[in-house]
């Protein structure tokens, strides 16, 4: 995880928020290559979840909502962690994680495993942030930072539903911002307190549940087989009864082997009709579905995979990171699906003169029309290659003498480093059909 943090800040991935200030604890802020990499993890989402299917729809709600969803929802009662101070060290620590916890005590152990620690009793601790509308701070004002997407959905269910026309089984899909006031955050972008979530709500014929759980988890985990996570890297975790949170019948976790170990990246649970009932409940509303078939009208069931644009991020840039030798020298190397590198291609004039550096200016003209693409003429070609090897880039195009008599480019592959020649006027549809072919490893 070290290498992966140092590669980020050292090439401007992410930097610490606040950094000036001495920095805000587990907020991060995503630099010139960090923004683009998140953005093609969730472009690449959206496109597969909305925009290639018939059966699912985008929506952007608030984070704001009423205080009354977050009763229904049941996140006012018991969206709570355990938590533990040590009246020693005044650390603190989540009941449930003090195996894994350590003590910030010399040397490295545990949470309670010095003579000295004192821990105190567990006590529940809701991870919602609260903040005050308008000018007024009092309890009526009082409104949360959402700590979920998917209520913005469940509220909206008959509104979309009315205006898309969509026919159960059909999902509802949203990206945006999620806040929890986590007692433990860490391990990079991992846990945060601040992060993005990548949801999507399929509501489906009540008995059709378990037929669209299992369809959902294995589309899912296949999602990050598609961009380039290793499948050995990958496995689903069912949840043991005791896991399940209150108003999920089952839930599976998409797990990656991070290096803290095999971790959740994303869940995918079946959560019956309980947010709809709730939600009808609380606000005098009918929101069940009316099935012009059948003539009957019923509450759907819901199956929710859920992910999170930064733990994402953060498995694929783990699982891209790579050391090997290149022309006789170490480099550091991003293995990264080229539909989710930051840069797909950069244009290098091998030599500063001889009109190349021009006949560069003008492929990297050509190619930034239709691509995200980097110009770099400084320093020995090898370098300028390890550094677009080290962020990623897949492709490298050197403008040569060569080129200067036939207006042909080599064109190279940062993973197999092999180079072809080939005519200016094809590298348009040549990196298109790279971009677009499968790549797994
Ligand atoms: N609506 C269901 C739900 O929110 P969750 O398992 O709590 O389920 C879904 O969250 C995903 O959101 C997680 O799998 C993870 O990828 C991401 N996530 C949750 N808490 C996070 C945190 N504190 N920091 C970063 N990502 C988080």
């Amino acid at each position: 995880m070290d290498k992966i943090v140092n590669l980020a800040k050292r090439r401007g991935f992410t930097f610490q928020s606040s950094e000036i200030y001495g920095g805000l604890a587990s907020c991060w802020d995503y630099g010139p290559l960090g923004v683009e990499l998140k953005r093609n993890v969730k472009n690449a989402w959206w496109r597969d979840m909305v925009q290639a299917r018939d059966d699912i729809v985008g929506i952007d709600c608030s984070i704001l909502m009423h205080p009354r969803v977050w009763e229904a929802s049941g996140h006012l009662a018991g969206f709570s962690d355990p938590l533990v101070d040590c009246r020693a060290c005044k650390a603190r620590f989540r009941a449930d994680h003090l195996a894994s916890s350590q003590c910030p005590l010399k040397p490295s152990k545990t949470a309670g495993q010095f003579e000295k620690c004192d821990l105190t009793e567990a006590r529940q601790f809701n991870l919602m942030f609260k903040t005050f509308m308008g000018p007024v701070e009092d309890t009526a004002s009082v409104v949360y930072m959402r700590p979920e997407t998917a209520q913005g959905i469940f509220v909206n269910f008959k509104n979309v539903q009315t205006t898309s026309r969509q026919k159960i089984p059909f999902g509802i899909a949203q990206i945006g911002k999620s806040f929890r006031n986590e007692i433990t955050p860490g391990n990079f972008l991992f846990r945060t307190r601040e992060f993005e979530q990548m949801e999507m709500e399929f509501f489906v014929k009540p008995g059709d549940d378990d037929h669209w759980f299992d369809y959902w988890t294995r589309t899912r985990l296949q999602w990050y087989v598609q961009y380039g996570i290793r499948a050995d890297r990958l496995r689903l975790r069912p949840h043991a009864a005791d896991e399940l949170a209150h108003y999920a019948k089952g839930c599976a976790d998409v797990e990656y082997n991070f290096p803290i170990g095999w971790s959740e990246l994303e869940g995918i649970a079946s959560r019956t009709d309980f947010d709809l009932r709730r939600h009808a409940e609380y606000s005098g509303k009918d929101l069940r579905h009316f099935d012009e078939e059948s003539r009957e009208h019923y509450f759907p069931f819901v199956i929710e995979p859920a992910a999170g644009a930064d733990r994402a991020t953060l498995a694929f840039l783990v699982d891209a990171y790579d050391e090997d030798v290149a022309d006789g020298e170490p480099r550091t190397v991003l293995r990264l699906h080229p539909a989710l590198a930051p840069i797909k291609a950069a244009v290098f004039p091998l030599l500063r003169k001889d009109g190349q550096p021009e006949k560069a200016a003008m492929v990297y003209d050509l190619l930034r029309a239709h691509f995200a693409v980097d110009y770099d003429q400084a320093g020995a070609i090898g370098r300028r290659y390890r550094r677009q090897d080290e962020v990623g880039t897949p492709f490298g195009i050197t403008i040569d003498h060569q080129t200067m008599q036939d207006d042909t480019v080599t064109l190279r592959d940062r993973d197999t480093m092999e180079q072809i020649r080939l005519p200016i006027d094809r590298l348009v549809a040549e990196l298109q059909q790279r971009l677009a072919a499968p790549r797994t490893r």
